[in-house]
């Protein structure tokens, strides 16, 4: 390694250390001698030479403690034993239970511990009486020693200089004790570092930026530039970005059109005709009801032609034309023309096939759907569902389940199986699942739509069709315990999520 490429920080902190060879220089050593008040230059300075071999770093980590609350509290309240200790010996014999101390000023969270310590140090319980020990200055003696151990925490101290024991009897008492960590690092010259010249030393006038007035004229031509170097630690930059829901719906939809699918979309109010009656789901099911649906007010009701209803109405009561017993029972069409907030996507994956029975197609819908949760860490009553369908002539299972298979794989997830399912909508139906950090999560469902849900809209080519919650997808892609992450715009965690 020659003097070449040196910045001119480093050539004046190479030049000072050459003046003691065998010393481990300390960043205010190096600060005073170099003339520099900001600790950082020695630090850059310092990675660089130790880059091209000219330095080495020595790094100490070294612990500091301090008191935590709970510490804080007994320098000015006193210990906890000490305080059950000194109510003890005023309190009149026969006086002295576990139900006088419940009684006393002590916190409930306060007398269990407290008794516990007292009793580390020869308290005992006989006929449910504290007793005090023989030794009682003993006793104190140890007490006064801890406190003596805390107040010496006042200002923080370091590790190094604790005692052992006491710093672990401490650290198994909650909050009384914090710790720091801080890098001590010193500095050294390497024997390479003191075979360059003082002479190729000299700071010189370096270029930073290139500016139009430098490139003017030729000055530039003789100047030295200051090198770069693209390893060092930078500070990350916070820069806008796509919050990580919108990113993942973006890379779902690019696996989709990449897989050859179309993007289709829908209204979030619906009648309840199409949002349920239409996929042949009964209307006694119990996700119809209040408690999990949400019905509107305004439009309470929606105009559906009669003969939609009617053909509904009989294929719900006898199966109409499709073979199909359907599901017996009296139909009111009353309910099928109730307003809802879309309770899945799949209503409009039905509304389109209505719309286009017969032209073949692969089709997706990345949308937000409604339903009358409690949140909780997994649950949001307004999620997203991802779904589709391929309707073309011998569309069929294994192509059904090969497509998710894929799907899956493309978003980083190569191990898939489905299991056995039921929706009223589909036959056969079946759960899809993934695995994740070596468990099996249910992602969404699947299956052929029923011949009672295509044959009223004149489809003549099976349908696959599928459904699968995004907000889940999105706590596997992004490592989350709690849905509600997502929704809170929470910036440290914002700024911190991946580019998707
Ligand atoms: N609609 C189903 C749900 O909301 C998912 C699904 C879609 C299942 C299509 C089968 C076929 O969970």
């Amino acid at each position: 390694m020659s003097e070449e490429g040196l910045s001119n920080s480093e050539r004046r902190m190479l030049g000072k250390m050459q003046a003691d060879s065998v010393r481990q220089w300390s960043l205010n050593e190096l600060l005073k001698s170099c003339s520099w008040s900001d600790q950082a230059t020695v630090v850059t300075a310092g990675h660089g030479l130790s880059n091209k071999g000219l330095a080495t770093i020595n790094e100490v980590i070294n612990k500091t403690w301090t008191l935590g609350a709970e510490g804080e509290v007994a320098l000015t309240n006193g210990l906890l034993e000490d305080r059950l200790l000194k109510w003890l010996v005023t309190q009149p014999e026969g006086e002295r239970g576990m139900r006088d101390l419940s009684n006393s000023s002590f916190e409930k969270h306060e007398s269990g511990p407290g008794v516990g310590l007292l009793k580390g140090l020869g308290v005992t319980i006989q006929a449910g009486s504290l007793c005090l020990p023989e030794d009682f200055e003993t006793v104190e003696s140890v007490i006064a020693t801890r406190f003596a151990f805390l107040e010496q925490l006042r200002d923080g101290c370091e590790e190094l200089q604790l005692d052992t024991d006491l710093l672990n009897h401490f650290r198994g008492r909650k909050g009384l004790l914090v710790s720091t960590e801080a890098t001590i690092r010193t500095w050294q010259i390497t024997e390479e570092g003191c075979g360059i010249s003082s002479g190729n030393l000299a700071e010189v006038e370096q270029i930073i930026s290139i500016t139009p007035e430098l490139l003017a004229n030729d000055a530039w031509k003789s100047a030295e530039f200051k090198p770069y170097d693209v390893s060092l630690e930078s500070k990350t930059p916070i820069t806008g970005k796509s919050h990580p829901m919108q990113a993942l719906i973006e890379r779902v939809r690019a696996v989709f059109l990449e897989m050859g699918f179309s993007e289709i979309e829908g209204n979030f109010v619906q009648s309840a005709g199409w949002n349920m009656d239409a996929l042949f789901i009964p209307q006694d099911h119990p996700a119809r009801e209040m408690q999990d649906t949400f019905y509107l007010d305004n439009p309470a009701t929606f105009d559906i032609p009669s003969e939609r209803l009617e053909q509904w109405k009989s294929i719900h009561e006898d199966g109409g034309d499709t073979g199909s017993i359907g599901w017996g029972g009296a139909y009111s069409t009353d309910i099928s023309q109730k307003g809802l907030l879309r309770t899945h996507t799949t209503v409009n994956t039905i509304q389109h096939l209505a719309a286009n029975p017969n032209a073949p197609c692969r089709i997706f819908s990345v949308g937000r759907v409604f339903r009358k949760e409690s949140i909780d860490r997994t649950h949001l009553p307004e999620f997203h569902q991802i779904e589709g369908i391929i309707m073309e002539p011998g569309a069929n299972l294994p192509m059904l389940v090969t497509m998710l298979k894929t799907f899956y794989a493309k978003m980083g997830y190569p191990e898939v199986r489905v299991r056995p399912a039921y929706f009223p909508y589909t036959e056969p139906s079946l759960e899809v699942e993934v695995k994740w950090r070596g468990k099996w999560l249910e992602l969404g469902g699947a299956g052929i739509f029923r011949p009672e849900v295509t044959e009223p809209l004149g489809c003549s080519a099976p349908v696959c069709a599928w459904g699968m919650g995004l907000e889940r997808l999105a706590m596997l892609v992004l490592d989350l315990d709690d849905i509600r992450q997502l929704y809170i715009s929470d910036l440290e965690w914002l700024r911190t999520q991946p580019i998707l």
